[in-house]
């Protein structure tokens, strides 16, 4: 299996398998417990069906859509993930440059691999950063000062990761970042000569955000679970969030709001945008999956913030029916990640060129030439 064969999430998930060693790869593919909500964010949109209208005059279509002050081409970007240098050795770059290319935002997290200074002379387009609030203060005011001198447009607070999810195929692959070096992980390096090359003749990997501040991560080996845990501040409250929000002064989100009554605070506090998401399944299992909870969430405040929909994301059509209830935008981070360990930069770009023309090919078949034309009037819901 090559690029050109990959057409699909799942044909850029088998070739990621393919390529990189199990511990990995498995940080990557899995996530909280049981996995139950994993599998549900997808499958929550199997219980929704599209209704089409025909002879609507489709030759010219504009995905364009315009989310916290920023107009995207497309109307998905790229989630801001952690340790993407782990994944191809170009991590942050290669996908800035392809979601540039696409037109579309990209999100880069506290836990990134390449600096906001070099990706912010790298790309010229919508950058998102991702806010972790750490116990250690001076961190979090450096994290605020380097995102805003370099000029990042979106400020994130993750608010799902109060403390570390339980990540079972972590566990038992003893997956760190750093890799620990130890004879299992030499191991499956060793079975993947090609990602174990290019890893160890790269420069050496760090956090660049948070290296001068923790050594966790960089210089020692840790679990993102605990770092979760041990490294993040548990008492964060609304009013932290408010005062970040505040110190920020610029388009600001909060990243894992699950409920309406959240949704109202996070507008109470002059957030201007909220991802409705569970962090891709990765921390509570059991929490309902984004698309079921949208409509409420949007109901409440849709006309007062931006809502966002994150998670499970495979489809074209997926992302349809999330704009049809009313988010303004969707974003993912394993439908780029699998790319870019298949291929770094071409592959992201081929996996964004897929989606880009499934939207193209299923707003034409659902009748409309514009994403404000979705309405919830061509969605039914199944009973289950
Ligand atoms: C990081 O955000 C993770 O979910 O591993």
């Amino acid at each position: 299996m090559r690029l050109p064969d990959c057409h699909s999430f799942k044909d850029f998930r088998m070739l990621a398998k393919r390529r990189l060693p199990g511990p990995i790869f498995h940080y990557i593919d899995g996530a909280a417990d049981d996995e139950i909500t994993y599998r549900r964010n997808t499958e929550a949109y199997d219980a929704c069906d599209l209704v089409p209208n025909v002879l609507a005059g489709v030759d010219e279509v504009d995905m364009g859509v315009e989310v916290m002050g920023q107009k995207l081409a497309m109307p998905i970007y790229c989630a801001p993930t952690a340790l993407q240098r782990l994944f191809h050795h170009d991590g942050e770059r290669a996908v800035a440059k392809a979601a540039q290319k696409f037109g579309t935002m990209v999100g880069v997290s506290s836990l990134g691999t390449v600096s906001v200074e070099e990706l912010s002379e790298t790309i010229s387009t919508p950058k998102m950063f991702q806010f972790y609030f750490h116990k250690d203060r001076g961190l979090n005011d450096a994290l605020l000062e380097r995102a805003k001198a370099a000029k990042f447009d979106v400020m994130a607070l993750t608010v799902d990761t109060i403390t570390g999810g339980n990540r079972e195929r972590d566990l038992k692959t003893g997956f760190t970042s750093p890799p620990r070096l130890t004879l299992q992980s030499l191991m499956s390096f060793a079975a993947h000569p090609m990602w174990a090359l290019n890893y160890f003749t790269h420069p050496a990997f760090e956090l660049p955000h948070l290296k001068d501040h923790v050594s966790a991560g960089t210089n020692l080996a840790t679990s993102v679970g605990d770092y979760f845990s041990t490294m993040l501040d548990q008492s964060m409250n609304w009013r932290d969030a408010e005062e970040l929000c505040a110190k920020w002064n610029g388009q600001f989100a909060l990243k894992g709001i699950m409920s309406v009554a959240d949704a109202k605070r996070a507008v109470d506090i002059g957030c201007t945008g909220i991802m409705v998401s569970n962090h891709g399944g990765r921390q509570l299992d059991g929490s309902r999956a984004p698309f079921d909870q949208l409509a409420e969430i949007v109901d409440a405040v849709g006309d007062q913030i931006d809502v966002i929909c994150e998670g499970g994301i495979q489809r074209g059509t997926h992302i349809l029916k999330a704009l049809s209830i009313g988010a303004k935008a969707c974003s993912g981070g394993r439908l780029y990640l699998y790319a870019l360990a298949a291929a770094g930069q071409a592959g992201v770009e081929r996996a964004l060129g897929n989606l880009r023309a499934e939207i193209e090919r299923d707003m034409k078949l659902m009748g409309v030439t514009k994403i404000d034309q979705l309405s919830v009037e061509n969605l039914r819901f199944r009973r289950r």
